[in-house]
Parts: C-alpha cells; structure tokens; sequence
C-alpha cells in the first residue's frame, strides 16, 4: 500500500461515513454510583476516581529523608486522569483525557506541577460540556473525522532535543511545553506521514535516534518510524497486516526491531457493529503469537518466528548474541487483564491477570525458539539502564505483586546473575519506578505511589545498590494523582 492510497483508506474508514443510533446513558450513570459505592469500602479506589482540575500545582513537596545532592532534573509522567466527563463515567482505565505531571528536583527539593493536555477531544467536551467522543473502551456512536479527534495523549512521553511530546498509541504525539506544559499542538513528522499513529513506547538508540511503531488498525497496518536525535524523520514504512495485533511495545537490537505480533487482533466489523475498539479485539488461543525481526536499514522484515498464544504490553529488552536474538518480556497467558481495567472503573476489582517475566531465545540459524520463565511473581512495568537499550543488560527494575492487590512491590532483578531486591510499600499501589543515572553516574530507582491509607501520592527514590532498606527519601504530595502510566527523567 502507497501513502495515498493509505490516506484514502484512512478517510474511508474512520467512523465518517457510520451514522450510529444514540446510546442512553443511563447505564454509564450506573458506573459512577456503584464505583463511588464501592469506594467507601475500598479506599484504594481512589487512584481510579480522576480529577476535574486542569492543573494541580505544589511549589514545594514535604520530603521525609534526603534527596541526593547529584540527582537533579525533571521527573515527567503521563496517564489518564479525567476519567469522569461532565457527569459521564469512562468504562475502561486507558480511556481518560491525559494529564503530564511535571517533578522538578532541584538541590534537595521537589516541586509539582500538572497539567491536563489540551487534545481536540478534551477541548472540545470542555466547551460543550458533555463527553462526546469514544474512547479506546467506551462506546459513542458520533462520528469522527479521524482518530486524532479522540486522541487522549494519555499514555507516555518523549522528551527530544529540548522539545517534549505527549504519546498515545492510536493517533499522532502531541507537543507540549516542556516548562509550562502548555500545549503547543498537533506533531506532524513531515507532510507524508501527518496523522499516521506515533506509538508510544519508543526507544532511543546509541546515536540517539528514535525508533518507533503505530498501530493502524482501521487501515490494516503497522507503521515504522525512524527520526533523528533531533527530530527529523528519516524513515518510514507502512507495513499490510490483517486483523492488526495490539502491538503496544516493541524492542530494539544493533540490527534489528523486534515486533511480538500478540494473538489478540482486531475485527473491524465488529467495531463498525457498535462495539468500542477495545470490544472489538479477541484473543485466540489458537493462533501463534508472530515474531518479525526487522531490517533497520531497510525497513524490510527479514525473519519470522512463532510463539505461543499470548499478550504482552511491555517488554524488558532485546538483544543479539552469538546466532541468537533474545529478548524479555513480561508475558501473559491471555488478555483478561484488558476486563481488569474495566472492571476496576466501576469499583469491581478482580485479580491482578498474571504477566510472569519470560526470556524468549531466537535462533537465527536453527530457526528455533525457546521460552524461559524468569520467576513466579507477578511482575509489571519494566525499565532498564537506557544506555543498555539494545545491549545485554543487566539490572531490570520492575513493578510486582507481593499479595493481593494489584503491584504493591519494586523489585530490581539482575536474570544474568540471580541477584534480586525488592522493597513492598505498605498501603500503596505503585506506578512505574525508573532506573536513572545522577550526573555522577550513580544508579537511583524513581518512581510513584498511590498511599491510599493517606489519601496521596508520592515520589519515592532508592539508591539501586540498596533497594531493600527502602527509599532514602519520599515526598509527599497534598493530594492523590490519578493513576497513571509511563515516565521520563530529564536530567538537568
Ligand atoms: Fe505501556
């Protein structure tokens, strides 16, 4: 397929030319009540319940211990946030507007600020104060001229030569303001490749390229991006698939990227049958999980490899060695965890679905695969050295769940050596935790909590070298973030 007539095929199937019936909306009305029923019971809901405020801003945050004196910079994340809309309630976590929350740690102190990404689709509910668009688990039946209308921005970040970028998955990234996080607009690539989706977990290579994917799952395919470290596209390919997988990561290798094509795939007839996009994707146990090693001169998909059923969000890395590709990856058995993140938005919580740490073995020569499992717990989120992106790495810090409520634990995991520390939070759900470097080269684990027992959110930082004694600070905010998903450190 040529750019044109993808484009043409884009304008054909992007809800324009669907005239849907009107849903009422009693029954979204029934979430918000029996959510806010079961949070009086369940206090750590609150992570779920969202805000309605644009911004939220604390100049500086209360800190119990000390923050290192080398570690300084901006600490961005990104997530869902509005998950109520003018008296509407989302059925799905990854629905809610975006929200960047801005960490600025400087000499000691930290400050907060957060503002909610001004996308078309939050700005114009905003006006006409009514939820209006479909979400990526809610259905809407209005029409929409093309997926960057119901663009969330809620997802991740990219921070680029002093610019930072807003991502979600299904459409383009969003500038925003690194300082004022004021949005600054729509990112178009080049004029080739306005409006075709900018996934986003990207990753950085050694000569600080970005390497990135979308899924287009209206158009039947998954595009390829590459830019420079300044920003400038410097290729693309918009590769056919059927049925397109929900490909929410990816990996890197000195040769390669390494797309897992998960076995549960979309059914565009069922999405244009009234269904949200999540509703409209199966999983089949049946059909191999496809690997592609891809080209990254050309872009071409060089080796094809199958794996069992399976879904995967994250990936820890991938790299070559000897005959052999390997990567990990935080596997799960099926995709039930997508009926987790419904469920938890009307207050019903269910187990956590088990995502097990795998280590998956290519062999380009026997054209072989093996699978490993790392390890019995449950485990989420996880984030490496970034300068080992590619590379054999070596400590994984990651998300776990020691018990019953969903990732309670930060674990840091060296699979080459089997050396493990972890620290569990009491009364706290965690969200991502980063590995980050100070300017001395020191190893610090960053990352976020919901204390539900306190009513707030934190900053929590570890000195990696000794992550079982607990942060050696934690800052406290006056108020609860709604969960959220992924981050950046920016160092100063
Ligand atoms: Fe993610």
């Amino acid at each position: 397929m040529n750019r044109r007539e993808f484009i043409q095929s884009t304008a054909g199937l992007a809800f324009g030319s669907l005239v849907f019936p009107h849903l009422s909306f009693a029954e979204q009305d029934e979430w918000i009540a029996t959510f806010n029923q079961n949070l009086k019971i369940k206090p750590w809901l609150i992570g779920w319940q969202g805000t309605n405020q644009e911004t939220l801003q604390t100049k500086e945050l209360e800190i119990k211990g000390k923050i290192p004196q080398d570690l300084n910079g901006y600490f961005y994340r990104n997530g869902p946030a509005q998950n109520e809309v003018h008296g509407k309630r989302y059925h799905h976590w990854f629905d809610g507007d975006g929200m960047v929350q801005k960490f600025h740690i400087a000499n000691g102190k930290i400050s907060h600020f957060g503002k909610m990404v001004d996308t078309h689709k939050y700005l114009t509910e905003k006006q006409q104060q009514k939820m209006l668009f479909r979400a990526f688990g809610t259905y809407l039946p209005r029409r929409i001229a093309n997926v960057d209308r119901i663009n969330t921005a809620n997802i991740s970040l990219l921070p680029l030569n002093k610019r930072l970028f807003a991502l979600w998955e299904g459409g383009s990234a969003y500038e925003i303001d690194p300082e004022t996080l004021k949005t600054i607009g729509i990112q178009s690539w080049s004029p080739q490749t306005k409006g075709l989706p900018f996934g986003a977990h990207y990753h950085q290579d050694s000569d600080g390229s970005i390497w990135n994917i979308g899924y287009a799952s209206l158009n039947d395919a998954i595009v390829l991006w590459h830019l420079d470290n300044r920003g400038k596209l410097k290729q693309f390919k918009i590769l056919p698939i059927e049925n397109v997988p929900m490909v929410h990561d990816f990996m890197i290798t000195e040769k390669y990227l390494v797309l897992l094509l998960p076995s549960f795939r979309f059914d565009k007839a069922k999405f244009m049958n009234k269904h949200s996009f999540l509703d409209a994707h199966y999983f089949d146990k049946d059909q191999a999980t496809i690997v592609w090693l891809i080209d990254k001169d050309t872009l071409n998909i060089q080796k094809t490899f199958e794996l069992p059923a399976q879904f995967v969000f994250h990936f820890v890395n991938a790299y070559e060695q000897g005959n052999e590709v390997v990567f990990e990856s935080m596997r799960y058995p099926n995709a039930d965890i997508f009926n987790v993140f419904t469920e938890v938005m009307r207050g019903r919580s269910k187990k956590f679905t088990e995502a097990y740490p795998y280590r998956v073995r290519l062999n380009l020569e026997k054209n072989t695969v093996v699978e490993e499992k790392l390890s019995n717990i449950y485990n989420e989120f996880p984030s490496i050295d970034i300068n080992e992106t590619g590379l054999v790495h070596t400590q994984v810090v990651s998300l776990q769940q020691r018990g019953e409520l969903f990732l309670n634990s930060v674990a840091i995991n060296n699979y080459q050596t089997g050396e493990a520390q972890h620290f569990s939070y009491a009364k706290q759900l965690a969200e991502e935790h980063l590995l980050i470097k100070d300017s001395r080269g020191n190893d610090w684990v960053v990352g976020t909590t919901l204390d539900y027992g306190e009513k707030c959110t934190k900053v929590n930082i570890f000195n990696a070298k000794k992550l079982n004694d607990g942060p050696v600070a934690v800052a406290k905010l006056p108020y609860v973030l709604p969960l959220g998903f992924h981050g950046k450190f920016v160092n100063a």
